[in-house]
């Protein structure tokens, strides 16, 4: 062998090598604010996200907004995980040309994804919009599979009002909820219907305007969080808490130092994880880059709850045992 193809071949290696140690490596922390590659080393596209637990797996939906997709379709990407911290890409379960003749730039965001065990089916809800998001609907898209391409069913207003952004909420009961923010009146808590195909009856209207919704049960208290409405824009966002979901709703107050505007992230999920020594709440929320939207990162942080108290802890490297539901901060790995 020449020297030169010695070398070139080495090059190819080590290359290589190092390709697949970043495809597999396995991630020990959640890193709020930093690139999160998924099993393929890509940055995870599950932006304005929800997360279900099938079993002991997570999946987590959001919008797919990677670069060089054709600009015709909109994309919900799907991934699963049974740490929380290590995700492997099953696809895109969405790929939908525009449903209703919205036109250019429609919008289709913020997909939620609530498994109904007795119809076995995927409901999968998003917050469905023309361009200048006067149409203010959900739409609704079904599969049989967790991964499955998702079937657009209809869209609809939930209870006749305006809906923008929505959230998801499942109850300790399995009792399913959508959280949207109705711009006329404010924030509210809906039930759905038993096969989930419809948003059936009003828990709550917060005369608040709250978007980025989302709720969680803890303990003997229901914590509700939103944002301003200042579109990509980072803004305080805040809470309020209730012993039951249909109010009396406290007065709101931060969740962050207000002048670190919720350390520039914008809340869309509260996701609880009961383990066996410690219940773990983590605040869901999505750095927002609006001129390069593939590359918007999540702020992720276990929260100090309890006790009518609601806080987002500086954001650092940290966590979590999955089994024990403990997390610690941590330094990262390189
Ligand atoms: C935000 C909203 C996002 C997106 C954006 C568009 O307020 O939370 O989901 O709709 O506005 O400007």
């Amino acid at each position: 062998m020449n020297k030169i193809f010695k070398t070139l071949l080495l090059l190819l290696l080590t290359n290589l090598f190092a390709f697949t140690t970043v495809m597999c490596q396995k991630q020990n922390e959640i890193r709020p604010g930093e690139i999160w590659p998924d099993n393929n080393g890509k940055h995870i596209q599950a932006h304005g996200g929800g997360i279900i637990k099938i079993d002991k797996t997570y999946y987590w939906y959001g919008e797919e907004r990677s670069q060089g997709l054709d600009t015709n379709y909109r994309y919900v990407s799907c991934y699963s995980s049974k740490d929380l911290i290590n995700w492997r890409f099953r696809g895109d379960v969405v790929k939908m040309a525009d449903p209703e003749n919205l036109g250019r730039k429609w919008v289709m965001e913020r997909p939620k994804v609530f498994y109904n065990k007795n119809t076995k089916k995927y409901v999968m809800y998003f917050h469905l919009d023309n361009s200048s998001y006067k149409v203010a609907k959900v739409g609704i898209a079904v599969s049989d599979q967790p991964d499955g391409q998702f079937t657009f069913v209809k869209s609809f207003r939930p209870l006749g009002h305006e809906s923008r952004d929505i959230g998801q909420f499942i109850d300790d009961d399995g009792t399913a909820y959508l959280v949207f923010e109705d711009r006329p009146f404010g924030f509210r808590i809906a039930k759905l219907s038993d096969d989930y195909m419809n948003v059936e009856k009003e828990m709550s209207l917060i005369k608040e305007h709250m978007e980025g919704g989302a709720i969680v049960h803890f303990k003997d208290l229901y914590f509700s969080i939103g944002s301003a409405l200042t579109g990509w824009r980072p803004n305080p966002n805040k809470y309020a808490t209730a012993t039951s979901l249909e109010g009396p709703w406290s007065e709101l107050k931060d969740i962050a130092p207000r002048e670190t505007n919720t350390y520039g992230s914008q809340s869309t999920m509260l996701l609880k994880v009961v383990g066996t020594k410690s219940t773990t709440v983590i605040f869901m929320a999505d750095i927002w880059k609006p001129k390069t939207q593939w590359d918007s990162r999540y702020l992720w942080m276990p929260l100090e709850i309890g006790e009518s108290k609601l806080w987002v802890p500086q954001p650092k490297p940290w966590t979590l045992n999955i089994k024990t539901g403990k997390w610690n901060y941590v330094q990262p790995s390189k």
